[in-house]
């Protein structure tokens, strides 16, 4: 069984994600973290992020893992890389990418299939486009100011004022839900929790409360 968790940045994905992993004890697969190596490895190869040929050739015989939370690039854990501004900076130009994201899911459905096909996958169009069929999906959202709040407390803000965090999730909203592929937006039959005002405990509860329903 697939558990989709889709929604914008700041919001409470990963957190959220990962404690419905350890409470269903199923993997936990983040596919913003594909995106990110995606262009972490354009960048690597001196490529253009905005040119897809690029991205496709940079990610031609490169092997990818996510293990424990961690993505494993050629056997190296590089959760850390994928989160430098420069790799941040790009990723929504490589994520609106047509054929990357043909290339990107297919890593990602692959990954669920060699774990059983049964995995809580994050992101942004898990329950629209990688597992339309997933029983259980949900779309977090929150609002703008928590969410930059939020955003303010992980690693990859350090040094920057709550004004341009905000700034910088306006910008990476519009351009993830503006693109012609894939947008982001919740599936027709998701459920939407508002996190804004609650616990990460209380979202977990609410989504594992949807599990039990099945
Ligand atoms: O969740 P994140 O910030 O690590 O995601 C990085 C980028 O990848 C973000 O700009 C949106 C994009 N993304 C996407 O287009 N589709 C997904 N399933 C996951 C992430």
């Amino acid at each position: 069984m697939v558990v989709a968790i889709d929604g914008p940045s700041g919001v409470g994905k990963s957190t959220v994600s990962r404690a419905v992993a350890a409470a269903l004890g199923l993997p936990y697969l983040d596919t913003g973290a594909y995106y990110r190596m995606a262009t972490l490895v354009t960048l690597r190869a001196g490529g253009d992020p905005a040119d897809p040929e690029a991205v496709l050739t940079a990610l031609k015989n490169v092997e990818v893992d996510f293990v424990g939370g961690r993505l494993l690039l050629d056997g190296v854990d590089v959760s850390a890389d994928l989160r430098s501004p420069e790799v941040t900076a790009s990723v929504s130009a490589v994520a609106a990418h047509q054929k990357v994201r043909v290339a990107v899911v297919e890593l990602q459905r692959a990954w669920v299939e060699r774990h059983g096909g049964d995995a809580v996958v994050e992101g942004r169009d898990i329950g629209t486009v990688v597992f339309p069929h997933a029983p259980v999906k949900v779309f977090l959202v929150a609002d703008p100011e928590v969410r930059a709040r939020r955003r303010a407390g992980d690693p990859e803000a350090a040094g920057h004022t709550i004004d341009s965090i905000r700034e910088q999730i306006a910008r990476r909203d519009h351009l993830d839900s503006s693109r012609e592929t894939s947008p982001l937006r919740p599936a027709a039959d998701a459920v939407t929790i508002d996190t804004s005002q609650l616990s990460i405990a209380q979202v977990v509860a609410r989504v594992l409360d949807l599990v039990g329903t099945l």
